[in-house]
């Protein structure tokens, strides 16, 4: 059968997996697909580096928008990031009848729900496995795999530099500022980690994820996003003393107001099994209410493991090409017209549990003035520790765990306690998921 033609935009880290591994599995590949696929372009602005890796195999150039308009090439694979050519250049292959499959979390986060209109209007495909969780198939798994369920909720590590920090602060008792360091170091992190570590990257991925369990529009600017920069290693510390490890979570949940879509560092049970996913890897756990509770783990960024999924997505593609448009999968897992207006909720409404640490003075009617405030705002205490003052201070560490409120209730009750004269500082304020039934 006629080989389907890819055009490769940008031969960087999964660009070279991805030619790497298509080229070692050729043979498994045609197999599965019922044709070879073949790179028959690249675009990279390093010309030099894309001749080193394609070895004179394959055309080069340096104009990406030359291969978007060749008519000899069937798929575009979009591995150039951003949202700024990368939005002109899909867009301008599905309006010149291409399939596209992306690695661009970004671009779907903010860009989604345009660029899957315009597909749906060509009668192209839009693939996008290696934008979530690199290698792990959690695409597939929610469209697909778990199509029969009512999705509950979803929970994941999806941001491999985030996860391999936090694990070095709690291994090592380390600061944040010297796991980043050591992630620098190590090439986890890049020179600029803000996108990692302030939770962008997730909260494009749990965008994505969310759309996909719910059969929403993409809803990125509604995400609460907040990243692990201000984490200290004493909260990890006393976590652990309550039973509890902090991992950065995506977090996406139907509640019956709507949609919970939320990036933050949570306290969560050691015991489950998503605690002790450890280093750059990534695990998610999505929740259906027939099937319960699923995990799926492994690496979430890297060369080959993100060229599995680039490479998944090319067989998905070549095997649907000759399908009608409206037999295949649907994007967002739910047929077009049946895209509902979910709306995500205000963190301010979000429902949770909370871990608080408070500095206080180690003298009578401390503990009562605060379970009061608490009380009053109908907040309800799980677990309370309280650390002895150190030598000669007169200051101790109040540590307390929260039974579920809603975000604004507990807001309003530390804004209270903030103001107590016993009280020093600011309160840490940490969410917790128990993640279970
Ligand atoms: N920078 C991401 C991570 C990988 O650290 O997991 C690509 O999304």
């Amino acid at each position: 059968m006629k080989p389907m033609n890819a055009g490769l935009l940008g031969i960087g880290t999964v660009g070279g997996g991805t030619f790497t591994v298509l080229a070692r599995n050729e043979q498994e590949i045609t197999r599965r697909a019922g044709r070879p696929i073949r790179i028959v372009k690249v675009a990279e602005r390093n010309l030099a580096l894309a001749k080193e890796i394609t070895k004179g195999t394959v055309e080069v150039t340096d104009d990406a928008f030359s291969v978007v308009a060749d008519p000899e090439i069937d798929i575009i694979v979009e591995l150039i990031g951003g949202t700024t050519v990368a939005k002109d250049l899909v867009l301008q292959a599905i309006a010149n009848g291409k399939h596209v499959v992306t690695a661009n979390k970004a671009l779907l986060a903010h860009h989604g729900t345009e660029i899957f209109a315009a597909a749906q209007k060509q009668g192209v495909m839009v693939a996008f496995e290696a934008a979530v969780a690199g290698g792990i198939p959690i695409i597939k798994a929610v469209r697909e795999g778990l199509a029969a369920n009512r999705i509950e909720w979803i929970a994941g590590i999806i941001n491999g530099t985030t996860n391999f920090i936090l694990s070095e602060m709690r291994d090592k008792g380390l600061s944040f500022a010297a796991a980043l360091k050591e992630a620098q170091t190590l090439g986890y992190a890049e020179a600029d980690p803000t996108f990692d570590i302030e939770g962008v990257d997730a909260a494009h991925k749990i965008t994505i994820l969310s759309a996909l369990a719910f059969g929403t529009a993409m809803q990125f600017d509604k995400t609460y996003i907040e990243g692990i920069s201000r984490l200290e290693a004493v909260d990890i510390k006393y976590a652990e003393q309550l039973g509890y490890r902090i991992k950065l979570l995506g977090i996406t949940r139907r509640v019956p107001e709507g949609i919970e879509l939320r990036v933050h560092p949570t306290l969560i049970p050691a015991k489950r099994l998503i605690a002790n996913v450890e280093g750059a890897m990534n695990a998610v756990l999505v929740e259906g209410d027939a099937v319960g509770a699923t995990l799926y783990y492994g690496k979430g960024a890297g060369a080959e493991p993100t060229a599995s999924a680039v490479i998944a997505d090319l067989v998905d593609v070549t095997r649907m090409h000759t399908a009608d448009p409206e037999n295949r999968v649907p994007h967002l897992a739910f047929q077009p017209n049946h895209i509902a207006d979910i709306p995500a909720l205000p963190m301010s409404e979000v429902q949770t549990s909370y871990y608080l640490r408070l500095r206080v003075e180690d003298q009578p009617g401390v503990l009562a003035d605060i379970t009061r405030i608490l009380a009053d705002e109908h907040i309800s205490i799980d677990a309370m520790i309280q650390k002895e003052p150190g030598e000669g201070e007169t200051q101790a560490d109040l540590i307390l765990l929260t039974h579920l409120t809603r975000e604004k209730h507990i807001d309003a009750a530390i804004a209270k306690i903030e103001k107590l004269k016993v009280v020093a500082g600011k309160v840490t304020k940490l969410r917790m998921e128990e993640l279970g039934k």
